[in-house]
């Protein structure tokens, strides 16, 4: 079989679990592609420091931009906006197709990013983005691209989510709750992130931009974190058979012939009979309601380093399959350009 040339950046949380997949399952990845997977580097800032079994240390580097250029295929799960945004499209440039789990350069700057993979003709794909191991993306961008979405809404964010649950549920303190949820491995770097609602922001605005074919930033979405719950707070609610959640809601607006989108993030009172109630831990949920498919429920683990690689290599045998036998994935320079409305105006 062919080989195609793999380059990761990144042996964190996440990078370390796609070099296990792509080393323990690569003859039957080979099979399924028709090419074998090459690993040909490894980016990291610390290439003297140990990554466990799976990661062979002669393929660590600190020169990512010299292995993009010699890469088919670039996996991006370094995270941040630069370096990754220049390797990116440093790679794309060089003609490799590119897997990336970053959802903050998304939300930043996807623009740049889509019109990159259109001009060189390569894939770009993000399943990992968004809601860890669940399939909403490709099914937002792709499934329901026939279809007309009206909302998405759900829990896109394990680390808050697993914060509120053992506050709920065992009476942990936010400190030692935000801690476990960082050893796990579902926090970002900076947990701030996760805490202020920004990643679930981010979030919202990549699944928006999809389900509504528009360009809305992480700037148009309205973001509020979950560092004001209190105990009292989640007590409080457990009376009144409520339980808080951290909610990503995003929607079309219908009036008349004007159409606008809404994004939102915010902790919310949901009735313990709601099936977001019972999502626990890192566990993610999201529904979505189109005109034809009526609601669609997506559920399953958000965050955490091997959730998280199966959503990567689900995208690089999508990349790797258009390099052995031609085709592209989806193209997002068409687009709608929606206003937004502001939290005020709903
Ligand atoms: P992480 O554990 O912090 O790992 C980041 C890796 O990238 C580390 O190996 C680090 O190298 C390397 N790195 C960072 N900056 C670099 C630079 N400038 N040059 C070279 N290497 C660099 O992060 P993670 O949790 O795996 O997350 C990675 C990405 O996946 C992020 O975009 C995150 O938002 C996304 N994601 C994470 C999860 C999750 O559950 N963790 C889920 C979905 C998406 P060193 O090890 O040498 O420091
Ligand atoms: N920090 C993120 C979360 C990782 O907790 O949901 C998954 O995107």
């Amino acid at each position: 079989l062919p080989a195609l040339r793999v380059a990761v950046l990144g042996a964190g949380t996440v990078g370390t679990e796609v070099i296990r997949l792509i080393t323990q399952q690569g003859e039957d990845l080979a099979q399924r592609i028709g090419a074998r997977l090459e690993l040909i580097g490894v980016a990291v800032r610390d290439a003297e420091r140990d990554r466990g079994p799976h990661v062979d240390a002669a393929l660590l580097t600190t020169e990512p931009s010299a292995l993009v250029r010699e890469a088919d295929l670039v996996i991006e799960v370094m995270g941040g906006i630069e370096p990754a945004r220049g390797l990116l499209l440093e790679a794309m440039a060089h003609g490799a197709s590119v897997v990336t789990a970053n959802k903050a350069l998304l939300a930043q700057d996807a623009a740049s990013l889509y019109e990159a993979a259109d001009e060189h003709g390569v894939d770009i794909y993000f399943e990992a983005a968004v809601a860890g191991a669940i399939p909403i993306v490709r099914p937002v961008r792709e499934s329901l691209a026939g279809d007309r979405v009206q909302r998405v809404l759900g829990i896109v964010n394990g680390t808050t989510n697993y914060i509120l649950d053992a506050m709920a549920s065992t009476g942990a303190g936010f400190d030692d709750a935000l801690a476990s949820a960082q050893e796990l491995g579902y926090a970002e770097a900076d947990p701030t992130a996760d805490v202020e609602g920004h990643d679930a922001a981010a979030k919202a605005s990549i699944l928006a931009s999809l389900a509504f074919h528009t360009r809305v930033g992480i700037g148009d979405v309205h973001c509020e974190g979950i560092t004001a719950v209190s105990a009292q707070d989640i007590a409080a609610a457990a009376r009144m058979g409520r339980t808080i959640k951290l909610l990503s809601i995003v929607e079309r607006i219908e009036d008349g012939t004007e159409e606008r989108v809404s994004a939102r993030v915010y902790p919310a009172l949901i009735p313990d009979s709601h099936p977001l109630a019972s999502v626990a831990e890192a566990y993610n949920a999201v529904f979505v309601e189109a005109e034809a498919a009526g609601s669609l429920m997506f559920y399953g683990q958000g965050a955490g380093g091997a959730p998280t690689a199966s959503a990567v290599m689900g995208d690089v045998v999508s990349a790797a399959r258009h390099r052995v036998s031609g085709g592209v994935g989806p193209r997002e320079s068409n687009y709608a350009d929606l206003p937004v409305a502001s939290i005020d105006e709903l």
